[in-house]
């Protein structure tokens, strides 16, 4: 028997199917706002009386308390929220709500709400990234003087101050807070009067519905407005590249926190023992925040895939942008939150850094004070190469060698030391004490601090 001929399908299916209020409720603050400005510009055009509006915007103030204190009855079977918001003011102002829907469409209403929200999201998003900033130059700051290695391949690679390391990842973060900002500027524009597609029919004032929604400009075709959805594409692909930037943290610190590197000591909230090993202190968070990363990349996966060839211009199919960028958002903005506590805690071990820094990391070193003596660096480069292999062979490096030793070597006085090493590099962007230093200063003039 063919199971499928007898199936009766319930209206439920379909309006399970086609909801989005379940998601989509987040932004009733931004669709209350946004209807508020609408009624007054519906008044300016004689659509609405005075009364008339100032009924409605009574009414969709109460809604707004209503849903901010719990109060409100979310409807299943209408829609989404822009449905449930019209459907409550109803019943509370009676058929003259019927006028708020002139010349709007939930398609420029969408669209409009979205920015206004997501815009609000950046700049908390700002501030989060502001703060971990903070406590990065605060550690740089702290720990000024502490030397480490720094690596390349994961290998060891030259002496650095972790001043400088850390200030790396604060110059990453300043790149992210400046995508933002591109991403929010191309996302304030205004679409409401765009109408479902081809612009309003009535001859709504624009700039003052900017103006009353702090969009400082207004879109230039409609047919663009309505089908754009860019900006949430753009602001996916800010989050992945900011969460990127945090999973390489989260792998360093990682990576830091094992026996095998013991540089740091992670505060005990962001630790977890074992259920079976005594000794273990896991790093669940900053593995939960590397693991996160993948939600992120998903989500912008979807976004662009749901928007490739979709014909101009509202489709349905655009409904399906908000799970994926509501889920960044949350999965970013916890896992920068949960970053800033980590890093506010974290102890860094300067002896194990030190030490670390033992072995061949000053042969580049020892290269370039041959060059200064004469030497072709490609010359310096395989005497210096060859004595690593032979000191090697007798289970040496340089640091088991004394100046004078390696001046009877290399036929040459040799001055050299960590400090020396790092102070060497005094040029812009090295790691010199007095580079660190200047930039430490520069960061802590943009962070106010
Ligand atoms: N819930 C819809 C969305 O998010 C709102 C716009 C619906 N427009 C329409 N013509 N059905 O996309």
């Amino acid at each position: 028997m063919d199971n499928n001929t007898d199936k009766v399908f319930s209206k439920d299916l379909f309006s399970n199917f086609s909801s989005s209020i379940s998601f989509d409720k987040r932004i009733y603050k931004e669709d209350i706002e946004l209807s508020i400005a609408y009624s007054k510009a519906l008044n300016k055009i004689n659509i609405l009386s005075s009364e008339e509006q100032k009924k409605i915007q009574e009414g969709l103030i109460s809604i707004n308390k209503e849903i901010e204190s719990g109060k409100f009855e979310w409807r299943d079977d209408l829609e989404d929220i822009h449905m449930n918001i019209e459907s409550r003011l109803h019943d509370l102002v009676g058929l003259i709500a019927g006028k708020i829907h002139t010349g709007k469409s939930r398609n420029d209403q969408v669209a409009t709400s979205l920015r206004m929200y997501l815009k609000s999201r950046v700049d908390y998003i700002q501030s989060l990234i502001r703060n971990l900033e903070i406590e990065i130059v605060r550690k740089a700051d702290l720990n000024f003087g502490t030397i480490m290695p720094s690596y390349t391949h994961l290998q060891r690679a030259q002496p650095v101050l972790l001043s400088h390391h850390l200030m790396a990842y604060f110059e990453m973060l300043e790149r992210d807070v400046s995508r933002f900002s591109e991403c929010k500027t191309r996302m304030d524009e205004l679409i409401l009067g765009s109408g479902a597609v081809a612009g309003s029919f009535y001859n709504i004032d624009r700039d003052f519905l900017a103006k009353e929604l702090c969009f400082s400009r207004i879109n230039k075709n409609s047919i663009d407005g309505v089908s754009d959805r860019d900006f949430i594409l753009d602001l996916a692909n800010c989050i992945t590249t900011s969460m990127m930037h945090l999973t390489r943290l989260s792998e360093e610190l990682i990576l830091w926190s094992s026996e095998e590197f013991n540089f740091i000591n992670l505060p005990d909230n962001v630790v977890t023992t074992s259920s079976m090993m005594p000794q273990k202190r896991n790093p669940d968070y900053p593995e939960l925040i590397r693991g996160k990363f993948g939600r992120t990349v998903g989500n912008l996966v979807s976004i662009l895939t749901m928007l490739k060839a979709l014909p101009l211009s509202y489709n349905r199919d655009m409904q399906e942008d908000k799970e994926p960028i509501f889920d960044s958002l949350d999965t970013y903005t916890s896992s920068i939150e949960v970053m800033i506590e980590i890093i506010k805690g974290a102890d860094f071990n300067d002896k194990a850094m030190l030490d670390s820094t033992s072995g061949n990391i000053l042969a580049t070193d020892l290269a370039d004070i041959l060059v200064m003596k004469g030497i072709p660096f490609r010359e310096s480069h395989i005497t210096i190469s060859k004595l690593t292999k032979k000191l090697q062979k007798d289970g040496k490096s340089i640091s088991d060698l004394s100046e004078s030793e390696l001046s009877k070597i290399l036929g040459e006085e040799i001055e050299i030391d960590n400090n020396k090493s790092i102070n060497s590099r005094n040029i812009v962007a090295g790691t010199s004490e007095d580079r660190v230093k200047e930039e430490i200063k520069v960061a802590k003039r943009i962070l106010n601090i």
